[in-house]
């Protein structure tokens, strides 16, 4: 198949275009770099040995979205691009209901238009809200968030499912990511946020290679064994193999939309991510327990039957895996990849 991948530049977007080519797919990369950098392309290019084509350009853009569809014959969108801070969702949210809502209208009207039929779409654990009962299952209604970021994967969520019955032939696959981390093996693709990042993996890799002083780790007082916050963190080697999955999966989908958790089904504590990571490193890194941050859940794991049952796909690294992996990432990478 012939893929556009939509934010391609990015965290995710990178090591799926490698699991897609790996697999004998193309991919051709639409980004605006607005939060990545064009250096990516060249490292894609020397591990995959592939030329792959990029266009810069923003897809609330609904005319220059329109020309790459009519410039290149897709068989499948993967849908990754979007704004993703929660924390500036909540500063800037008439920005990210622009962004987030508008490129994914624009890309189905393009879809429809030039008859391309699969689309699988980066939404997110988030859109189980504060409700749900864990471990989380695609089963759960009424989907909610508790921040515009959060709004906009459950609003895109309901575009495309009441969208896609009306278009002959459109299957959707929605992928509910959990927290991914980790980076490729070869140490050359990884996630490099810009400023100060907001999650955790990238704050714990600056810190271990000098770029900020300790982390803080964000309460040790909630029901958990440890006190800290269990979620599911997920290897990003794992995820595009999901992509992948959900991907070659599509045609024998019966119904339009259907949703599913990439996650392992594990809750690993703040704690455990810290240890695992400073295994990796080598050494103790420092860190200072400050008060919780509003909106975080104490517990966040998916079910992850549906994934396995439906697309064959299962997470099958470790913690140990996914810090190893981000240290190489940032160890050889210290400031992220080159500019320009
Ligand atoms: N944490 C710290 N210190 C930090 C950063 C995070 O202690 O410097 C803690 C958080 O309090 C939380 C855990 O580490 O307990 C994980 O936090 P992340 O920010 O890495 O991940 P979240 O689970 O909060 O957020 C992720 C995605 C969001 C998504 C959300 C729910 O980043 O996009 O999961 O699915 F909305």
């Amino acid at each position: 198949m012939r893929v556009l991948v939509s934010g391609g530049a990015g965290y995710i977007g990178p090591h799926t275009v490698l699991a897609l080519l790996a697999a004998g797919h193309e991919a051709v990369i639409v980004d605006d770099l607005s939060n990545s950098k064009a250096s990516v392309l060249n490292r894609l290019e020397s591990l995959s040995g592939q030329h792959i084509p990029m266009h810069s350009i923003d897809l609330t853009d609904r005319d220059k979205t329109d020309q790459i569809f009519a410039e290149t014959a897709f068989d499948a969108v993967i849908h990754f691009a979007g704004f993703k801070a929660v924390g500036e969702s909540v500063e800037k949210p008439l920005e990210y209901y622009e962004n987030n809502l508008d490129s994914t209208l624009s890309i189905v009207r393009a879809m429809r238009r030039h008859d391309v039929t699969k689309l699988v779409f980066s939404s997110s654990a988030t859109v189980y809200g504060p409700r749900a009962p864990l471990p989380y299952s695609e089963e759960w209604w009424p989907l909610e968030a508790t921040n515009p970021y959060g709004w906009t994967k459950v609003m895109n969520e309901q575009v495309l499912r009441d969208v896609a019955p009306t278009i002959p032939g459109l299957k959707v696959a929605l992928l509910r990511y959990f927290n991914p981390i980790g980076s490729h093996p070869s140490g050359q693709i990884g996630e490099d946020p810009n400023g100060i990042p907001n999650n955790l993996l990238p704050f714990i890799a600056q810190v271990a290679v000098g770029r900020r002083e300790k982390l803080m780790i964000f309460g040790d007082d909630y029901d958990t064994p440890d006190g800290t916050c269990l979620r599911d963190y997920i290897h990003v080697e794992d995820l595009a193999l999901g992509h992948l999955a959900a991907l070659e999966h599509l045609d024998s989908m019966k119904e339009p939309v259907r949703a599913f958790n990439l996650g392992t089904g594990q809750g690993v504590s703040v704690f455990e991510v810290l240890r695992a990571f400073e295994k990796a490193v080598g050494r103790a890194l420092p860190y200072e327990v400050a008060p919780r941050r509003a909106g975080d859940l104490a517990e966040s794991y998916a079910d992850p039957t549906r994934a396995e049952q439906e697309l064959g796909w299962k997470a099958t690294k470790s913690i140990d895996d996914m810090c190893a992996d981000a240290w190489r990432w940032q160890r050889e990478n210290p400031m992220g990849y080159p500019a320009g």
